[in-house]
């Protein structure tokens, strides 16, 4: 799948066959959450595989226990039992690590789309202590790693008509960036001096040339337990 519709076609989904994933497809999104970007070449990142059973009930009890908390998400939470999950942590709290493994995630959710699957992206299920402890204990997590987020990947039942309107809420690129300053801002009354299409155009960014030692893929995923 071409890179752009992979980004067209990603959207939540909540509804998943109760179908394995493959162990080659998890090694895919995987290898590609380990080549994002990350702040001083850091790669921050660990991810640990869910799949066992058990495990994922007691994930759903703790998840809708802190949906009723924060009162978020109105959902059926049986998804989580028929997804393969991935816990996603960080080396530290610092700003820059949250966001490099947020540029992992996003290449695994891009990557399980382009291989047809169906994800999601939570942060509901690490939202409470009980829950990081509950994280800590059964994936045996060493200390100073934390969980920052849970990934549900699978084969989605929902229809792609379902996935289009999913579409409809997304801001418009027009609204979404200015060029140079927001009195640039395009609007119904003015039209900006200069388009996002001139910005392109004239971008000079080169990309780095400079081989970077990435994390091999046994030394961030772990299946089920560090
Ligand atoms: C940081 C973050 C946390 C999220 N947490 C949850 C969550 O706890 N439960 C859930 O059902 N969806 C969660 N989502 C999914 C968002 O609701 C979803 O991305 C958003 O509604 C846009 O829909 P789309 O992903 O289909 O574009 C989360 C997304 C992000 C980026």
């Amino acid at each position: 799948m071409d890179f752009f519709d992979a980004v067209k076609n990603r959207r939540s989904i909540r509804s998943f066959k109760a179908q394995e994933v493959p162990a080659d497809f998890l090694a895919k999104m995987l290898d590609a959450a380990r080549l994002a970007p990350s702040a001083l070449n850091e790669q921050p990142w660990e991810f640990v595989v869910i799949a066992d059973q058990v495990k994922k009930k007691q994930i759903r009890v703790l998840y809708d226990a802190a949906r009723s908390k924060f009162t978020l998400y109105k959902q059926d939470t049986s998804f989580l039992e028929n997804a393969t999950l991935i816990l996603a942590c960080t080396k530290s709290d610092a700003t820059r690590d949250i966001i490099s493994v947020a540029l992992a995630t996003e290449n695994l959710l891009l990557a399980a789309t382009a291989l047809g699957l169906g994800s999601l992206v939570m942060t509901t299920p690490v939202s409470t202590e009980e829950q990081v402890s509950f994280f800590r204990r059964e994936c045996n997590l060493p200390a100073g790693i934390i969980p920052l987020a849970l990934i549900a990947v699978g084969y989605s039942t929902a229809s792609s008509s379902q996935k289009e309107s999913g579409m409809q809420g997304m801001r418009e690129l027009s609204m979404t960036a200015v060029i140079e300053n927001f009195s640039n801002r395009r609007n119904a009354n003015r039209r900006s001096a200069t388009t996002v299409g001139e910005l392109c155009c004239n971008s000079s960014i080169q990309p780095a040339n400079r081989s970077i030692q990435k994390r091999t893929l046994e030394s961030i995923m772990h299946s089920e337990k560090f």
